[in-house]
C-alpha cells in the first residue's frame, strides 16, 4: 500500500495548531511527553497488558467509569481496581469534552466542586490538563484507557497521552456516525488520522499506545458485518499511520452462535485484510462489549444479562470484555454497582476459563455467513476508494454501501433495517445499497420469512420495534403477545 502517513513537517505544524486551541494544550511539550511515557512501567502499559493476556489465554475485564473531579475520579478508579478487581481501567470522558465544549466543561467542574457531586457524566481531561491526567494515571496500578465518543479528539489525545494514558478508544467512523449529527465523515476521518499519527509517532519513539476502534456503533441490532467492516477499515487507517497495538471490538447481539462467530470472524477477517494491505508487524486483540442495547431495570435481571455476556465472550475467545453494571437502565452507576458488574462477570469468566472454546454447526454456519458478508461489503468499499480505505469509507457511506442502523448522523443513509430471525440472529430486512450477493440476500430473506411464519404475521417494521425492546423486557426475540 502506498505511504499515506502524514508527513513529519505537516504533522508538527498541525500539532502546534491543535495545542493552541485551549489553554491546557500549552501543557503538552512533545519531547517531555515522550520521556514521561518512556518511564511508564511495563505493567501499566495497555498494549503490553492485552498482549500478555492474549498470550496467556486470559480474558481481561474492564469497566467504564468517569466523574468530574480529579480526586473523586482517582477514588473511583482505585475502588474498581481493589473491589472490582478490574484488569484494565477506563477514564470515560464527559459529553461536553466529547463535543470540544471546554468552557461548558469548566462550568461543570465548578458546579461539581460547589455541590460535592459530579455534575458531568465523565472526566473532563482537557480541562484538567496534563498534570491532572498524570495525577490520575500515577494513582492507580493498572493501565488506563481513554474512552469517549469524540468526532474531533486531537487535543484530547495530545493531553491524555502526555498525561500517561496508554490506550485511546475511537475512530473516524465509529466516533462520528453513532455520536454526531452533522460532522462530515471526511472531516472526522482526517481528524482521526491525526490521532492515529500521534499514536504512530509515540510508537516510532519506542512507546506503544494501544488503539481501539469502537466496534458496537449504535449498539442496537447492529449486524456483525457492519461493525466488522467499519472496524477493519479503521484498523487499516490506524496501521497506516504507524499504530501497532490494535484492539477491534464487537457488541453482544444476543444470539450465542452469532456472537461467538462474530468474535472469531472479526479476528480472522481483520488479519486477512491487514496482511493483504501489507501489514505484518502488529498485535491484534478482540474486545467483546456486554449488551449495549436497552437493559432491564430490575438489577437481578441485569446481572443475568451481564453474566451471559461474560460467558459468551469467554466461549468465543475474546481477549477483553467491557463490563456493564446493574445500574445500566438508570444511568451512571455508583462505584459499588460498577464493582458488582465486574465481580459478577469475573465469576462467569473464571468458571469457563478451563473449558475451551465452544464449536457447533450453527457457529460455523454464522462464521461463514459473516465472512461472506464482510467480503462483499469491503471489496466494494475498497474499490470505491481505489484501494484507499479513507476515500472508500467516505464514498461508501455516501452511496449507502455502508450504512449504520439507528444512527443520529445525516452522513449515513439510515436505510438499513435489521431484525432478528426465528433463532435470534440479527439479519437485515431492508439492506438499502449494502452490496450482498444474491445468495446472501436470499439467505436473509428466508431466515426472516421463517420467523414471520412461526409468529403468524408478515415481516414488517413492527418486528424491528419489538426486537429493540425485547431484551429490556426479558426476552431476546420480540414475539407478538
Ligand atoms: N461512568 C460509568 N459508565 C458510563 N457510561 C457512560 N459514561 C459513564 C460514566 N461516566 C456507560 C453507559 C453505557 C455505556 C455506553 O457507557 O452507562 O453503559
Amino acid at each position: 500500500m502506498e505511504d499515506k502517513r502524514i508527513p513529519a513537517a505537516d504533522f508538527a505544524a498541525a500539532r502546534r495548531e491543535v495545542l493552541s486551541a485551549w489553554p491546557t494544550g500549552a501543557g503538552v511539550d512533545p519531547g517531555e511527553a515522550l520521556s514521561y511515557q518512556r518511564a511508564v512501567p511495563a505493567d501499566k502499559r495497555f498494549a503490553e497488558a492485552v498482549r500478555a493476556g492474549r498470550a496467556a489465554g486470559r480474558l481481561l475485564l474492564q469497566p467504564r467509569a468517569g466523574v468530574a473531579l480529579i480526586d473523586e475520579h482517582i477514588r473511583l478508579l482505585r475502588y474498581l481496581e481493589a473491589e472490582g478487581e478490574a484488569d484494565l481501567l477506563p477514564t470515560t470522558i464527559d459529553a461536553y469534552t466529547r463535543q470540544n465544549r471546554y468552557a461548558e466543561a469548566a462550568r461543570g467542574i465548578e458546579k461539581s466542586e460547589a455541590s460535592r457531586t459530579s455534575m458531568l457524566n465523565g472526566f473532563p481531561a482537557v480541562n484538567h490538563g496534563v498534570p491532572g491526567c498524570r495525577r490520575v494515571t500515577e494513582s492507580v496500578s493498572r493501565p488506563v484507557q481513554v474512552r469517549h465518543g469524540t468526532p474531533d479528539a486531537r487535543l484530547l489525545a495530545e493531553i491524555t497521552l502526555a498525561g500517561g494514558f496508554t490506550s485511546f478508544e475511537g475512530g473516524g467512523i465509529s466516533y462520528n456516525i453513532p455520536y454526531a449529527k452533522n460532522v462530515p465523515l471526511r472531516t472526522s476521518i482526517a481528524d482521526w488520522k491525526y490521532v492515529d499519527r500521534l499514536c504512530g509517532w509515540y510508537e516510532e519513539n519506542g512507546v506503544s499506545i494501544n488503539r481501539e476502534p469502537f466496534g458496537p456503533l449504535t449498539g442496537t441490532l447492529v449486524p456483525p458485518c457492519i461493525g466488522h467492516a467499519v472496524g477493519i477499515l479503521e484498523g487499516l487507517l490506524a496501521l497506516g499511520q504507524g499504530v501497532r497495538s490494535l484492539t477491534l471490538g464487537y457488541g453482544q447481539g444476543g444470539s450465542l452462535a452469532q456472537d461467538i462467530a462474530a468474535v472469531r470472524s472479526l479476528r480472522e477477517l481483520a488479519d486477512e485484510y491487514f496482511r493483504e494491505a501489507g501489514f505484518s508487524d502488529y498485535d491484534l486483540t478482540i474486545v467483546f462489549h456486554q449488551w449495549m442495547g436497552g437493559f432491564p431495570e430490575d438489577e437481578s435481571r441485569a446481572f443475568s444479562l451481564i453474566c451471559w455476556g461474560a460467558a459468551v465472550a469467554s466461549l468465543g475467545g475474546a481477549d477483553k470484555v467491557i463490563v456493564k453494571t446493574p445500574h445500566e437502565a438508570m444511568g451512571i452507576p455508583t462505584k459499588e454497582a460498577n464493582a458488582q458488574g465486574l465481580r459478577a462477570s469475573r465469576q462467569a469468566v473464571s468458571m469457563l476459563a478451563d473449558q475451551g472454546k465452544l464449536e457447533t454447526a450453527e457457529i460455523q454456519r454464522e462464521r461463514e455467513v459473516i465472512s461472506r458478508e464482510v467480503r462483499c461489503i469491503l471489496s466494494r468499499v475498497l474499490a470505491l476508494g481505489n484501494g484507499d480505505p479513507a476515500e472508500g469509507a467516505v464514498a461508501a457511506f455516501e452511496a449507502g454501501v455502508l450504512d449504520v442502523p439507528f444512527a443520529p448522523s445525516i452522513h449515513t443513509r439510515g436505510k438499513i433495517l435489521p431484525m432478528r430471525d426465528n433463532e435470534g440472529c440479527i439479519r437485515i430486512f431492508n439492506r438499502g445499497a449494502i452490496p450482498f450477493d444474491s445468495d446472501l440476500a436470499a439467505w436473509h430473506r428466508d431466515r426472516l420469512e421463517e420467523r414471520a411464519r412461526a409468529e403468524g404475521r408478515s415481516v414488517s417494521f413492527q418486528m424491528v420495534t419489538d426486537d429493540i425492546y425485547a431484551v429490556s423486557k426479558g426476552r431476546l426475540v420480540g414475539r407478538p403477545r
